[in-house]
């Protein structure tokens, strides 16, 4: 009797340590994912609202392949080890993905020098690759590829299956298909269209063809809209979607009008809208509520996209963290030199009662369009004329706090920084100064037009309220507007 419930526990040790190698084998799928990965078309798009699971669901998929242990559909034609393709558009935007990868990857099963570092992806080799080197998937190869990297990583040999887990740009599409075709390999792309997506008329037509009968060289469709049944994961004990109904209202509430049927349907397109900050009322005009005392203070630099053109303005947050106040502004129409440029801003601090080494954090940037190298020599011309003015040099400057850092960026971050300071309006936790007229007119008038003059204005705050969000100086309290999707 003894003996045999040390052997059960003995068993049971055994399974445990097994499942914890091989995750894969306790796997439970939404009904979505399952739709997903039974789905037997060559090509296939999964276009569906943000969070619903897409990327979990691609990372099942891409190991179960791998692996040729597909419960759902046989994914080759000949045995023998297969070689896979994982494309996003950057490693930053590929990193939810290969955290996926790595909490399903059975860890005895791949060459020990691969790694998973949050926020830098799999690593160990020099080109990114995850190599099985035993069990039922021994040779099989994933690669890891980005759109930024270039065609040059993303075309090369053959590959019997390509995710792509972002919308691709038709370039990328186009550079992903003939690697496909030696092997007659599948395609799955998931993604959500957003307002800054690439152009993504391609997929639609192609979607569009395969519903009407024309199979060969198009996509089949899985659409996916959010709702509680498709955050419920199936097959254990208790079947509970991982998020209420209130939290998705919630969520729902905080999308900008633009978007909203976009991320929660996977519309193709944004819906088109009047200004983007649908929450600005002039109530948010009312100094009373300016933070003042103890405040974190910020100083956001946009410096527009035509040569000279430039606005920045002066950002307060309570100690709470609770309200952000736009204090000063000062908006150049393209005629001022750096020098000027600098001038103002220094003498915008000095009549809020700021010294420049007040401020806690200093962020500059050109319009979109700017590339790296525009922002390095738009920062450095200012800066130049920073260290001039107050003679010092710039690295006492930079000692003492004064280096203009340059925003992240990536596809996504102009509607997720919007949606934050739409959220902030809704609650009443963003106070603007009645002075700053152009950051006004550009929160009641911006309607989306990446090229307006509205948006280099939009944009100086939004750099500040983002850096006192993600550094938690920001917490506002009410509303999840911050997600990253
Ligand atoms: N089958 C599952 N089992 C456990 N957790 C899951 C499962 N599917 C999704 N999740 C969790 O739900 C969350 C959302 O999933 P995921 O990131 O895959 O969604 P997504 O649709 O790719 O989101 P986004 O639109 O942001 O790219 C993640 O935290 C993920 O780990
Ligand atoms: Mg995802």
């Amino acid at each position: 009797m003894v003996m045999d419930r040390t052997r059960t526990l003995l068993s049971n040790q055994a399974s445990a340590a097994r499942a914890s190698r091989d995750p894969l084998s306790y796997l439970r799928l939404t009904d979505p994912q399952r739709a997903w990965l039974s789905v037997t078309a060559r090509l296939a798009l999964w276009r569906g609202a943000n969070q619903i699971g897409k990327s979990h669901g691609q990372a099942a998929d891409i190991l179960l392949a791998a692996r040729d242990t597909h419960p759902y559909r046989q994914v080759r034609r000949r045995k023998g080890p297969v070689k896979l393709l994982v494309v996003s558009e950057s490693w930053a935007q590929m990193d939810p993905l290969c955290e996926k990868l790595w909490e399903l990857l059975p860890k005895d099963e791949i060459d020990p020098k691969v790694k998973y570092v949050p926020g830098q992806g799999i690593q160990g080799f020099k080109e990114r690759v995850i190599p099985f080197t035993s069990g039922p998937g021994k040779g099989s190869v994933i690669y890891l590829a980005t759109y930024q990297q270039g065609a040059g990583r993303i075309a090369g040999s053959s590959v019997h299956g390509a995710y792509l887990d972002e919308p691709p740009p038709e370039s990328v599409y186009g550079e992903i298909m003939p690697r496909l075709s030696k092997h007659h390999g599948w395609l799955r792309v998931s993604m959500t269209p957003t307002p800054e997506s690439p152009p993504l008329g391609y997929l639609k037509e192609k979607v569009d063809a395969y519903q009407q009968g024309e199979r060969a060289g198009n996509l089949f469709e899985l659409h996916t809209p959010l709702s509680l049944e498709a955050l419920t994961l199936r097959g254990g004990l208790v079947e509970a979607p991982w998020k209420t109904r209130e939290e998705l209202d919630e969520i729902i509430g905080s999308y900008l009008e633009v978007e909203r049927g976009m991320r929660v349907n996977g519309d193709w397109d944004p819906v088109a809208v009047g200004r983007w900050l649908t929450n600005w009322t002039d109530e948010l005009l009312d100094t009373r509520l300016m933070p003042s005392g103890r405040v974190h203070v910020g100083v956001g630099i946009d410096h527009g996209a035509k040569a000279g053109r430039q606005y920045a303005a002066l950002l307060v947050c309570d100690a709470a963290g609770e309200r952000v106040g736009v204090l000063d502004e000062v908006l150049s129409d393209g005629r001022t030199s750096p020098q000027e440029d600098a001038q103002n801003v220094l003498l915008m601090l000095e009549r809020n009662g700021f010294r420049w080494q007040d401020v806690d954090y200093w962020l500059g940037d050109r319009a979109h369009g700017g590339d790296y190298w525009g922002n390095e020599k738009s920062n450095r011309d200012l800066m130049h004329a920073f260290s001039k003015i107050l003679k010092l040099p710039k690295y006492q400057l930079q000692g003492a706090g004064l280096r203009l850092h340059v925003p992240y960026k990536r596809r996504g971050s102009v509607t997720r920084g919007l949606r934050l300071m739409n959220g902030l309006a809704r609650h009443k936790q963003l106070v603007v100064h009645p002075r700053c007229a152009g950051f006004v007119e550009a929160a009641k008038n911006w309607d989306g037009r990446m090229d307006s003059p509205l948006k280099d204005r939009l944009d100086g705050v939004r750099y500040v309220i983002e850096k006192f969000y993600d550094r938690n100086v920001l917490r506002p309290a009410k509303s999840p507007t911050g997600h990253i999707f």
